[in-house]
């Protein structure tokens, strides 16, 4: 959120107000007091496009903005509810940029975007006036140096008696997207204001979970609100679990091999009254029964869910070990296993495995011996459930 980009951007020294966050209207008040009265009034959701929804609006005082403050929180900005709001000092606007740092995968490379004409309308510029948009690629090996930011600055035509500023903050936000672990790190607008100095008005910053380890400080930022309970028991779990929309629950092993079962439920679910695959759920090289019975009580515990499907190919594990997983999973889950099973197994001691499984001979496990018809078994018992 742009409250917590600008902590991060004050943190490299890039210049920002940080303002004060509310999360009911009455609280603003004192806060828009504090900061002078005038005030702007900030939807706070991790999208963009805040301000042509009315999540940025403008207060004249502070009873103004209690007033603005109750009229944006609770407002939903595609998709997101607005559950705070960010008051800040109304700055005094003489021109508005765009700048960005992303990673330009396509070209394998880092990405610099940067524009004299940004705010809210950069989308429309981008198309009806590409010329007026820089692009500059940086070498990550190289970084932003000062004979890059250099370039940047004069690729982006900025003003001369702004240029040098710009290469120092320039600089700065090539600090936050490195030292960060960013993805992204965008500020629109940065701002030339009236009485000189720049100053970035708005931030976003996408920051890499897979850098998470050595940022302690960027836990804080997690909006554990807004996350779904089934994925966030699933992380608690360490499982790779993503929800979807669907009635068929998938269990696999692998990730490429658990995006190629969505896609046969998907296909087998054309057949059956358009059923889907209920989730994404890769429990890895090593099927214990644990793994296999966290991931069937995530899985159970969706609602949505009519049938599993559990599609497991045996390499480094073999098959009669995940066969006992799923045994000893159906024994540790007891009467929460309640919705029918379709097992695929293959590879690896793939004949002991599924003898373990028949003479279990649970009444809720069906094997179906290749993938296409466990996957239209599974559509089928979903849509004769629903
Ligand atoms: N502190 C401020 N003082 C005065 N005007 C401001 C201030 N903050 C924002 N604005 C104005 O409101 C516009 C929109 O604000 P901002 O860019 O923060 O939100 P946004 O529309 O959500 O942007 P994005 O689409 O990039 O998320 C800015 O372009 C600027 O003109
Ligand atoms: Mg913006």
């Amino acid at each position: 959120m742009e409250y917590q980009a600008k902590q991060v951007f004050a943190k490299h020294d890039v210049p920002v107000t940080l303002g004060t966050v509310v999360e009911n209207a009455e609280d603003a008040r004192a806060a828009a007091e504090e900061l002078g009265g005038r005030v702007v009034v900030k939807a706070q959701v991790k999208t963009g496009g805040r301000g042509k929804a009315g999540g940025v609006k403008l207060a004249a005082d502070p009873d103004d903005a209690v007033a603005r403050a109750g009229e944006i929180l609770g407002m939903d900005i595609k998709g997101h509810t607005v559950h705070r709001v960010l008051l800040a000092p109304t700055a005094d606007i003489a021109e508005e940029y765009y700048f960005s740092f992303l990673v330009d995968r396509a070209n394998r490379n880092h990405l610099c975007i940067a524009s004299i004409e940004g705010g809210i309308e950069i989308e429309e510029v981008a198309k009806t006036n590409p010329d007026a948009v820089a692009k500059v690629s940086i070498d990550p090996g190289v970084g932003v140096d000062d004979a890059k930011a250099a370039e940047i600055v004069a690729a982006t035509r900025f003003p001369a008696e702004v240029a040098d500023e710009a290469k120092e903050l320039i600089k700065k936000l090539w600090d936050v997207f490195v030292k960060e672990d960013a993805t992204l790190v965008e500020v629109n607008p940065l701002v030339r204001l009236a009485e000189g100095g720049l100053e970035a008005l708005d931030g976003k910053v996408s920051l890499d979970e897979n850098a998470d380890f050595r940022h302690d400080d960027h836990a804080q930022f997690e909006d554990t609100s807004s996350v779904d309970p089934l994925e966030q028991a699933a992380k608690e779990k360490g499982l790779n679990y993503v929800k979807l929309d669907g009635a068929v629950g998938i269990i696999g092993n692998g990730a490429g091999l658990v995006m190629s079962t969505l896609d046969v439920v998907a296909y087998a679910g054309e057949k059956h009254d358009g059923v889907k695959p209920a989730n994404f759920l890769d429990i890895g090289g090593g099927a214990s029964a644990e793994v296999m019975a966290n991931g069937l009580h995530i899985i159970l515990g969706d609602d949505q869910v009519k049938s599993v499907f559990v599609n497991v190919f045996g390499g480094i594990t073999a098959c009669d070990a995940v066969a006992n997983g799923i045994v000893h999973a159906l024994e540790l889950l007891g009467d929460e296993a309640n919705k029918p099973l379709v097992v695929r197994l293959d590879g690896n001691n793939v004949e002991e495995g599924r003898r373990i499984l028949s003479e279990m001979s649970h009444p809720l496990v069906t094997m179906v011996d290749t993938m296409d018809g466990a996957a239209d078994r599974a559509a089928e018992l979903a849509a004769a459930a629903n």
